[in-house]
C-alpha cells in the first residue's frame, strides 16, 4: 500500500515532542531515511552515535527546512554555495562550509566545516518547519550498513530502540545526497549523488572532485562502507552466468542483482533483473541488496553498471560495498 506522503498533525506532534525532549525521530527525505536529534542538543546528538555505532569523529548533516537561517550554522556562505543552494535546494545537495562557531562538535567531528542540507521531502519539511530547528541526521542504519530507503528497513536496523519513525513510503531518489565543499576558495564534490558533476559545474564552472591536499576529510566515505552483510562482487555482464553456475555448484546459495533476466535457469540463485533505467536502478539498490541478504546466499554478484556519469553515484556505493564485503581474493575461483 502506498503510504500518504504527509504526517498527519498528530504524528508531528509526536516527532517534535520527541526531539524537544532530546529523543532521535527518523524521519524520509528524497534520498534516504535519516536518524534525526536536536542540532543543537549534545546529549541527543550522542544518542545518534550510540544507535548507530558510529565513530564520534564522524559528522552529521544538519538539516534545515529552507536556507533563510543558513548563518546560524554556517559563518561564510560563498558565492559559489549560495549559487549551488538556490538551484538545488531543496533537494538532494549538502553543502560542507566554514562552520559558525556555536555548532556543536559532535555535529562537526571536531572539523572547522559544517554540513548542510534542505531536503525537499514534504514529510521531512513538514517535520523541520514543525521543529523551526536544525536537525542532525545521518542515514538511519547501522554504522557500515546499506542505508534505509523504507520505513520498514529502519525498523529492521533498531526496532523498539527508535520508536519513533516518521513513515513517508520509499524514498524516491533512493542514494545519499551530493556532498560538496565549498571551502577556501574552491568547490569540491566529496560525495555523488544524483547530482552530477556536469551539473555542478554547468552552475559554478571550476568544480574539483573526491579527496584532495586541505579538502575536507569525509570520514564516512571510507572504501569500507554501504554494505550488505554478503560479501558483494562486481562481475561484466557477459560472465554472470558462468560465474552464478560456478560458484551455486556445491549447493551454495548465490544472489545475483542483474539489468537483464538470466539467460538460462538456474537452481540455487536468486536473480533479480534490477532493469537497466538508472531511476529505478538506484531507487530500488538498497531495497534489493536487503532482500538479498535476506535470502541467504553465500555471495552476491552485481552487474556492473555503465560507465556514463549519470551512474556515478551508483558506481561509487556498488564499489564501496564490494570492497567492504570482498574476501580473500584466494577464495575466489
Ligand atoms: O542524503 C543524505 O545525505 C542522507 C539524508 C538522511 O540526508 N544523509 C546521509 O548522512 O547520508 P550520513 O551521515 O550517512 O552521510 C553523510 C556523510 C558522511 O560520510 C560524513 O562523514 C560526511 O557526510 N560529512 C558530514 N559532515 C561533514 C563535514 N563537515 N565535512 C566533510 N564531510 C562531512
Ligand atoms: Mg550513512
Amino acid at each position: 500500500m502506498a503510504r500518504a506522503i504527509r504526517a498527519t498533525q498528530q504524528e508531528l506532534d509526536v516527532a517534535v515532542q520527541a526531539l524537544r525532549s532530546g529523543e532521535v525521530v527518523a524521519f524520509p527525505t528524497e534520498t534516504v531515511y535519516g536518524l534525526g536529534a536536536n542540532a543543537q542538543h549534545a546529549a541527543a546528538l550522542q544518542k545518534i552515535f550510540a544507535l548507530k555505532g558510529r565513530p564520534i569523529s564522524n559528522p552529521l548533516i544538519v538539516h534545515l527546512d529552507s536556507a533563510r537561517f543558513l548563518h546560524r550554522w554556517a559563518r561564510e556562505v560563498p558565492a559559489a554555495a549560495a549559487k549551488l543552494a538556490g538551484c538545488f535546494w531543496p533537494g538532494p545537495l549538502t553543502l560542507v562550509l566554514p562552520r559558525a562557531a556555536n555548532v556543536l562538535d559532535l555535529v562537526t567531528g571536531g572539523q572547522d566545516t559544517v554540513a548542510v542540507r534542505v531536503p525537499s521531502h514534504p514529510m521531512a519539511q513538514q517535520l523541520l518547519t514543525a521543529f523551526g530547528g536544525g536537525i542532525a541526521a545521518p542515514s538511519a542504519n547501522r554504522y557500515g550498513h546499506v542505508s534505509p530507503t523504507r520505513a520498514e528497513h529502519v525498523r529492521e536496523e533498531f526496532g523498539d530502540a527508535v520508536p519513533v519513525v516518521l513513515d513517508g513510503g520509499e524514498c524516491k531518489l533512493g542514494l545519499e545526497s551530493t556532498i560538496v565543499a565549498c571551502i577556501d576558495g574552491e568547490v569540491r564534490l566529496l560525495r555523488p549523488g544524483q547530482i552530477t558533476l556536469t551539473q555542478l559545474r554547468g552552475e559554478v564552472g571550476a568544480v574539483a572532485s573526491g579527496p584532495g591536499p586541505g579538502a575536507p576529510r569525509v570520514p564516512g566515505s571510507a572504501l569500507a562502507h554501504y554494505a550488505p552483510a554478503t560479501p558483494l562482487r562486481l562481475v561484466a555482464v557477459g560472465q554472470i552466468e558462468r560465474l552464478a553456475a560456478e560458484l551455486s555448484r556445491d549447493g551454495a546459495r548465490i544472489g545475483v542483482l542483474a539489468q537483464r533476466p538470466p539467460l538460462g535457469s538456474f537452481r540455487n540463485v536468486t536473480w533479480i533483473n534490477a532493469g537497466s533505467r538508472l531511476e529505478s536502478f538506484a531507487h530500488d539498490l538498497y531495497a534489493h541488496l536487503r532482500a538479498l541478504d535476506k535470502a541467504g546466499a553465500a555471495c552476491l554478484l552485481v552487474q556492473e553498471v555503465p560507465a556514463d556519469e549519470s551512474w556515478d553515484a551508483v558506481r561509487d556505493r556498488l564499489t564501496r560495498a564490494a570492497s567492504a564485503t570482498a574476501p580473500d581474493p584466494g577464495d575466489m575461483p
